[in-house]
């Protein structure tokens, strides 16, 4: 991979994965300036693009308490790469990944999603057995229909459940707001968040007045943190996709740079005004649309599905062996079909990660 250090961006082998340096950079400083001095913090989400060099220029930009993960491999390769604070923002099921868990519990500060009895017990009793703590915090359903407890009572009889059991910590709650981040209304999106974590808000309250402290609320996302992050309250935010963005994302986030494209090469000119470049859903994460061609708004892929072939209309004068730069509608399952990714600045490479999460890991 060292080799193509310093090489043209338009010479690597196709397709590749980009990320301009310095607009993620960008990206990442931005983020870390809004929270600055503020009580809530950042706890970027890894699962953006699952790259520890990206993670480590998260958290070395600051404003940040650590790192948020989707799943237990993610959370091994940040500890890998040293960082020391994970939360698993989600439910981890069965013997194999609970020896994993209480592992990796022992090397660094780890916290997890829950949103059953079963769960904390699970956890309880292989975190005994391997002589750990582990942090756990009740994912209530703010809205988004997707895991999570109904705020209110049922956290709070869970909470005190968990408090009488060994080996693990009750750190609070998560609450993600999923089905409001791509509000289209700025107004709409900030009136809907306020009510949303106001039932997590809700709950935190009923908990705390039955005498049991929560240390953290943990939630938000790119296109909400400039509202999660300024209710009081809510200690955590879980942005993810900022670093990279894509192009549905930047309509709710525009003060977020594109920095991620694929770089691919056209292979034949079967008509007039059609290109077809080598990359297909193989290579592109589509479920948010198709990719949009950098740089030429005329040029469009009226449908995606192929699985290494991406048409192109109204194309640019391009020839074959051409290359060109498509920008994905979801950057993180595009990230996640990468072993590396390509950093750029000025059209060169400068430098080449891996991303250690991509894959079918589990
Ligand atoms: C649990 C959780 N928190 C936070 C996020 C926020 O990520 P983003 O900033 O990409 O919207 C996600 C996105 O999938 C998530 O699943």
């Amino acid at each position: 991979m060292t080799g193509v250090i310093g090489s043209r961006i338009e010479d690597l082998d196709t397709p590749a994965l980009l990320i301009d340096g310095p607009a993620m950079m960008r990206n990442i400083e931005r983020m870390a300036a809004f929270f600055r001095g503020r009580s809530a913090q950042l706890r970027p989400h890894f699962k953006n693009h699952k790259c520890t060099r990206i993670a480590q220029r998260q958290l070395a930009a600051g404003s940040a308490v650590g790192m948020t993960a989707a799943k237990l491999a993610e959370a091994e390769a940040l500890a890998a790469a040293g960082v020391e604070d994970v939360l698993i923002a989600n439910q981890v099921v069965g013997e194999r990944k609970l020896a994993r868990l209480v592992k990796l519990a022992g090397r660094i500060r780890l916290r997890v999603a829950i949103d059953h009895l079963e769960h904390a017990t699970a956890i309880s009793r292989a975190a005994a057995d391997a002589g750990v703590t582990v942090g756990l915090l009740i994912e209530v359903d703010i809205g988004m229909g997707r895991c999570g407890l109904p705020p209110g009572p049922p956290a709070l009889d869970l909470a005190r459940r968990i408090v009488e059991l060994p080996a693990v910590r009750f750190d609070g709650l998560q609450a993600y707001e999923g089905h409001l981040v791509s509000v289209a209304d700025a107004d709409e999106r900030r009136q809907r968040v306020h009510e949303a974590f106001g039932k997590a808000l809700e709950t935190r309250r009923l908990i705390e007045s039955a005498g049991i402290p929560v240390a953290v609320i943990s939630g938000g996302s790119t296109s909400t943190h400039a509202i999660t992050g300024l209710i009081e309250g809510i200690d955590e935010i879980q942005a993810g996709t900022y670093p990279t963005m894509d192009w549905t994302y930047a309509q709710v986030a525009p003060e977020f740079e594109i920095a991620l494209s694929i770089l691919a090469r056209v292979i034949s000119r079967p008509r007039p005004g059609v290109a077809v470049l080598d990359v297909g859903v193989k290579g592109v994460g589509h479920e948010f649309g198709p990719p949009r061609v950098k740089g030429y708004a005329q040029a469009h892929v009226p449908a995606f599905g192929s699985e290494e072939h991406c048409v192109v209309c109204d194309a640019p004068d391009w020839r074959i062996g051409d290359a060109a730069e498509l920008i994905p509608s979801h950057a993180c399952t595009t990230c996640n079909l990468y072993r590396w990714i390509h950093v750029h600045e000025d059209g060169r490479v400068v430098d080449v990660w891996p991303i250690e999460g991509s894959g079918g890991l589990t």
